[in-house]
């Protein structure tokens, strides 16, 4: 097949949702339509249970499950469809950013009761920073929940959307009877469990007709026909144009348990979602269609084998052709590197692949030559950007608990921050390491991987940081004079880029109003 039908084949997405919203529930489903899988429960939930927060042996079951979930799979309607797990934990709220770096849209999951709920907040504004093209699944509809209008009020107001809802639900918990669906004009009746039969979907192109009246009592049907009427009042028409651009959001009713409303999601997915888009780096735009293969890095995972201290590193291909047994350029290292087991995965299948296209993820078995946002190409130097470090929320000085085992300290640290675990920074006066984290999870996770892979033990000590801020300056002789003042609270990233570490905003603010001719930043590119 020539390299234009395979991307226009490809539709690669993420999922995003607060934890319990459904997104596990609604990936399953989706690979049921798929063929991906033949059971229900064969997706793996990677969430990390609310009562086991600090559990070591929770974390470690679930970074298995996350390689396995961390790319799946499958093909409907005639297109490969490859969905990126996010996770949902907000103490792995970075990995989701970086995530979504090597996505081309977003299906935004939310609970009717909850509505929307803050870790979802966060996730779209990043995706909404990008452009990327959202839809929204209003989930577990079964339940008594808020209200349709007032759901598509709170994605306006919190999530910034503009929104025209392409399914409307006909009652909700005990009294939810189905949705309409505006985007097919077809009325589909509700029974629990995924037991729909062919029946249960009737076309109604006119609101109007009795038909309504006979299969959702004439109370319901009113009801729908007053709010659909609003509907076309207030929200504007489906415009393809508009959701590639990110600019409109197509909302969806359904319930994924009951694999209600599912089918309707992606028949809409399919037809609208984009295929693989250019990508941005410091050179120039890439485009898909290019015949010279491109390809960053956005997630390493370590291997679950203590005693093959080998990674995974997950590719996205943003142009060209991939393939196997193939020298490629790994621009960091200026070198080149070819792979003899590339992966890919579907659902809880992985195999060899030979060759990769655009939008795809392929799994890359690495000892230790790769960090995130590494590009690999044929030859030509580019730098992929909008894969930046976050100011951390969390810091702790880090310490070898064992003199002789500092080597192996060192290099198991720099191994967890190559994999984004948690960032580095080495003070600038005392030379000390400092660990900064989104959440409190990343320290217990670091200390027992470091003794677990590693053989190296490490203690923690507090240290009073409200704030990373990486600091730039064109005047040279101004940027002294601000590092020699402020020397105390400086330190250097892992490349080596200099970040100022506030110990209040009060301190930051003053410090901003003092040095008005150093800029500072709260991610790593700028
Ligand atoms: P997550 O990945 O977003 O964290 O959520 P997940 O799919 O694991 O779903 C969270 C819970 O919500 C699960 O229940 C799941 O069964 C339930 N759920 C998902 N979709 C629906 C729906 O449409 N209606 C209703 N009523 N519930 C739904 P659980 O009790 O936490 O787990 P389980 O024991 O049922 O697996």
């Amino acid at each position: 097949m020539a390299l234009i039908d395979e991307i226009k084949k490809r539709k690669t997405f993420g999922i995003v949702s607060h934890p319990d919203a459904g997104k596990t529930t609604l990936t399953e489903k989706l690979l049921l339509f798929g063929g991906a899988i033949q059971t229900a429960g064969a997706v793996k939930s990677n969430k990390i249970k609310k009562h086991a927060t600090s559990d070591f042996m929770d974390i470690e079951r679930q970074r298995g499950i996350s390689v396995a979930t961390s790319v799946m799979a499958f093909e409907y309607a005639g297109k490969k469809i490859n969905i990126l797990d996010t996770p949902g934990h907000k103490d792995f709220a970075e990995d989701t950013f970086r995530t979504l770096t090597a996505v081309d849209s977003v299906i935004v999951v939310i609970d009717v009761a909850k509505g929307v709920e803050t870790q979802t907040e966060k996730l779209v504004e990043v995706c909404r920073m990008r452009k990327t093209p959202i839809m929204v699944f209003i989930n577990k509809m079964d339940r008594e929940g808020k209200d349709g209008f007032d759901l598509l009020d709170e994605l306006e107001t919190k999530l910034g959307l503009t929104v025209t809802p392409q399914s409307w639900p006909v009652g909700m918990g005990q009294r939810f009877q189905g949705v309409y669906s505006l985007y097919e004009k077809k009325l589909k009746l509700f029974s629990a469990h995924g037991k729909q039969n062919e029946e249960d979907t009737i076309v109604i192109d006119d609101l109007n007709t009795d038909i309504l009246d006979e299969k959702i009592g004439k109370a319901a049907a009113d009801e729908l026909r007053e709010e659909t009427h609003t509907i076309n009042e207030v929200y504007p028409d489906l415009d393809v144009d508009a959701y590639l651009r990110g600019d409109l959001s197509p909302v969806f009713f359904g319930s994924a348990v009951n694999n209600f409303g599912v089918k309707e999601l992606l028949d809409c997915f399919v037809h609208i979602a984009p295929n693989p888009l250019p990508r941005q780096t410091e050179e120039r735009i890439i485009e898909p269609i290019e015949d010279k293969f491109s390809g960053f890095v956005f997630k390493i995972h370590a291997n679950i084998d203590p005693k093959h201290r080998d990674r995974i590193a997950f590719l996205r291909i943003c142009s060209g052709t991939f393939e196997r047994n193939t020298n490629y350029q790994h621009v960091r290292l200026e070198r080149k590197i070819k792979f003899s087991n590339p992966t890919s995965f579907m659902a809880e299948k992985k195999s060899v692949v030979e060759e990769a296209f655009p939008g795809d993820i392929v799994g890359l078995y690495d000892s230790g030559n790769f960090k995130i946002g590494d590009a690999l190409t044929e030859g030509e130097k580019l730098h992929f950007v909008g894969i930046p470090s976050f100011s951390p929320e969390q810091f702790r000085y880090i310490d070898n608990a064992n003199p002789l085992k500092s080597k192996q300290l060192n290099k198991g640290i720099i191994q967890l921050m190559d994999e984004g675990v948690a960032q580095l920074f080495v003070k600038e006066d005392t030379s000390r390491k400092i660990i900064g984290t989104v959440g409190a999870l990343q320290f217990d996770v670091i200390q027992y991987r470091l003794e677990h892979e590693y053989g190296a033990s490490c203690s923690y000590e507090p240290i009073n940081i409200h704030k990373a801020a990486w600091v730039h300056c064109d005047d040279s002789a101004v940027l002294k004079d601000f590092t020699s003042r402020r020397k105390n609270n400086l330190a250097k990233d892992k490349d080596g880029k200099l970040v100022f570490l506030a110990d209040s905003a009060w301190i930051l603010k003053t410090v901003q109003e003092n040095h008005p001719e150093v800029q500072f930043f709260f991610t790593s590119e700028f």
